[in-house]
């Protein structure tokens, strides 16, 4: 009985705790406020780092997507659809449920993973921080090889039909998704499920505009060096 009261108490005191370090508002894109719980986000995010990597950085030699730093509407969006199934996404079934993955939790981990930015590089030796900071940093970096092909051709069709809407920097914006930074694995599965009528992609006809193997080849090898 006594184990259980103090049980109980430590319990109180670390909610207190926790409620009186509750992070403050975000201000999120646009300029929003936001009170999502970032840890209750974090805690959800362990369940997926082992396909998503820790920090959301993606893993599987790129088969699972970066999900850091993504805006967090697109990011709830997609994990709505995964739920619904109108995005097909058989590794992720068990957990994009309403049981597993309520709203509440679609938005706190959302929102959890847009606020890590993933570097492009890890910290240089030069830069001082302790091993920690450094470690983390280094985990969190996304750094996508080069790609063979020609990227100023490739930037060329870039710019002509993929750029209106994800970005000249390939960083997207809002629910239009980042390119730059992310797996090109996945990125090329993407492309192949879209073009098979598997998975939506809004103005369809300006991303088959008739391109060559050889095209796509320069488009990833462009996209591959936006974030260097
Ligand atoms: C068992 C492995 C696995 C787990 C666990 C997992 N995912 Fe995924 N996830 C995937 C795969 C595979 C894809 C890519 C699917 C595709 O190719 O369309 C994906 C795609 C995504 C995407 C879409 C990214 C984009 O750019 O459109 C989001 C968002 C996402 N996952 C979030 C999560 C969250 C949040 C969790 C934890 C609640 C999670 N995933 C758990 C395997 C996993
Ligand atoms: C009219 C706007 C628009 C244009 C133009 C466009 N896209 Fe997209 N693209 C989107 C949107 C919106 C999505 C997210 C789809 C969804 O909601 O599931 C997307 C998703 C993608 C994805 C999947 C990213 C991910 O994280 O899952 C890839 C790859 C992609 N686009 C490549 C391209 C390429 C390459 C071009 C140019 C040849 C292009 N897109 C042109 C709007 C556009």
């Amino acid at each position: 009985m006594r184990a259980v009261v103090l049980a109980l108490m430590a319990s109180l005191a670390a909610g207190a705790a926790a409620a009186q370090n509750a992070p403050p508002p975000v201000t999120l894109p646009g300029g929003k406020n936001w009170n999502f719980d970032i840890d209750n986000g974090r805690e959800i995010m362990r369940t997926c780092a082992a396909c998503h990597g820790e920090y959301g950085e993606g893993g599987g030699g790129g088969v699972y997507p970066r999900i850091s730093g993504m805006h967090p509407d697109y990011l709830a969006e997609q994990l709505r659809a995964f739920k619904t199934r109108t995005r097909e996404n058989i590794p992720m079934f068990p957990y994009a449920n309403d049981r597993e993955l309520p709203e509440k939790d679609v938005l706190d981990v959302s929102h959890y993973l847009a606020t890590i930015k993933p570097p492009k590089h890890p910290p240089s030796d030069d830069v001082k921080m302790d091993a920690f900071e450094r470690l983390k940093l280094a985990k969190q970096a996304v750094q996508i090889p080069r790609e063979p092909g020609d990227a100023d051709k490739g930037r060329k069709l870039y710019e002509a039909d993929c750029l209106e809407c994800h970005a000249r920097d390939g960083q997207g914006r809002v629910k239009k998704p980042p390119l730059a930074q992310q797996h090109m694995k996945y990125l090329q599965a993407q492309i192949t499920l879209f073009l098979s009528d598997m998975r939506k992609h809004e103005d369809i006809d300006e991303l088959i505009r008739p391109k060559s193997a050889e095209d796509w080849k320069n488009i990833w090898a462009h996209i591959s060096v936006l974030d260097d």
